[in-house]
């Protein structure tokens, strides 16, 4: 079922509650690809009602070229959906049903956590990120929101929202979803030419050697031999690699005892910016 009011999903989503039944939401910007299956697999397995809202979200675009560029299909994303849980309420508002006439991020206190990495690299981007998302549970209400662990910076940010603005939802980290190689699945991955997708098995090698690594290597010998595998493949083009505490993901060349890391990717396969990350630790 496909809603595209705020009014009419509220409605409905009333008279589940009414009927005892809780409400899970899966935030997605369409394109829709099976890494979202899975998000939604998750959330049916923890709600009774699942949610998933489509919505290009504009002030999360540093560029504005990339928001008029990215694909957009909500007859196929409902369809793909559809097919997978016939269940599944769809929920595609306007612009305006989220923003009204001020199409603005507010800013948020999200500290050292959007310091680096995509917060670095992509100006506002997790303020806008932030404020589609308070608004979208303000509308929906949900008891529980899930988001993948591929934007793994993202999913910190979530949890610190809704600890800044106190609404009343659990947040939800899935594991990344991977194709046979290693690959992060991604809407990005569809602009992948065949060549480009086997080459981008590189960035979960990479990964996974700094895991394999991290025991007994020195952050900066880890970060060298990730740079040079970079190197060695000219197609690429490495925008960071760095190794951060869960607690703060400020990039450190040291390790504390207690402590849980992840590595973060981000590079570039020609045009394309591909991300990705893993628990090293
Ligand atoms: O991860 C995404 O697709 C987006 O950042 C999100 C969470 C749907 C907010 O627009």
């Amino acid at each position: 079922m496909v809603i595209d009011s705020k009014l009419s999903l509220q409605q409905r989503l009333d008279e589940f509650r009414k009927e005892g039944k809780t409400i899970g939401l899966v935030p997605t910007m369409g394109a829709l690809h099976d890494g979202h299956l899975s998000l939604i697999d998750f959330a049916y397995s923890y709600c009774d009602k699942v949610v998933v809202s489509i919505f290009v979200n504009p002030t999360q675009f540093n560029n504005a070229s990339d928001l008029e560029k990215y694909p957009r299909d909500i007859e196929g994303d409902a369809k793909f959906l559809t097919n997978h849980q016939p269940e599944t309420i769809i929920f595609t508002p306007e612009v305006s049903e989220i923003y009204n006439d001020k199409v603005e991020s507010e800013s948020f206190e999200f500290g050292s956590i959007i310091q680096y990495m995509e917060g670095e690299f992509r100006t506002g981007h997790f303020d806008g990120v932030g404020s589609v998302l308070k608004r979208l549970f303000t509308i929906t209400k949900p008891d529980k929101a899930f988001f993948g662990e591929k934007d793994f910076q993202q999913l910190q940010v979530v949890k610190s929202l809704v600890n800044i603005t106190g609404q009343d939802v659990e947040i939800i980290g899935c594991p990344t979803s991977r194709n046979e190689f290693g690959l992060a699945q991604s809407s990005r991955n569809f602009r992948l030419t065949k060549q480009e997708l086997k080459e981008a098995e590189l960035i979960h090698e990479a990964l996974s050697k700094a895991k394999n690594m991290f025991a007994s290597n020195s952050i900066e010998n880890i970060e060298n031999q990730v740079k040079t595998m970079f190197q060695e493949h000219a197609s690429f083009d490495l925008e960071y690699f760095s190794i951060a505490k869960v607690s703060d993901l400020i990039p450190t060349k040291t390790k504390e005892s207690g402590q849980k890391y992840r590595a973060f990717i981000a590079a570039y396969l020609g045009e394309v910016r591909l991300i990705d990350n893993i628990a090293i630790n």
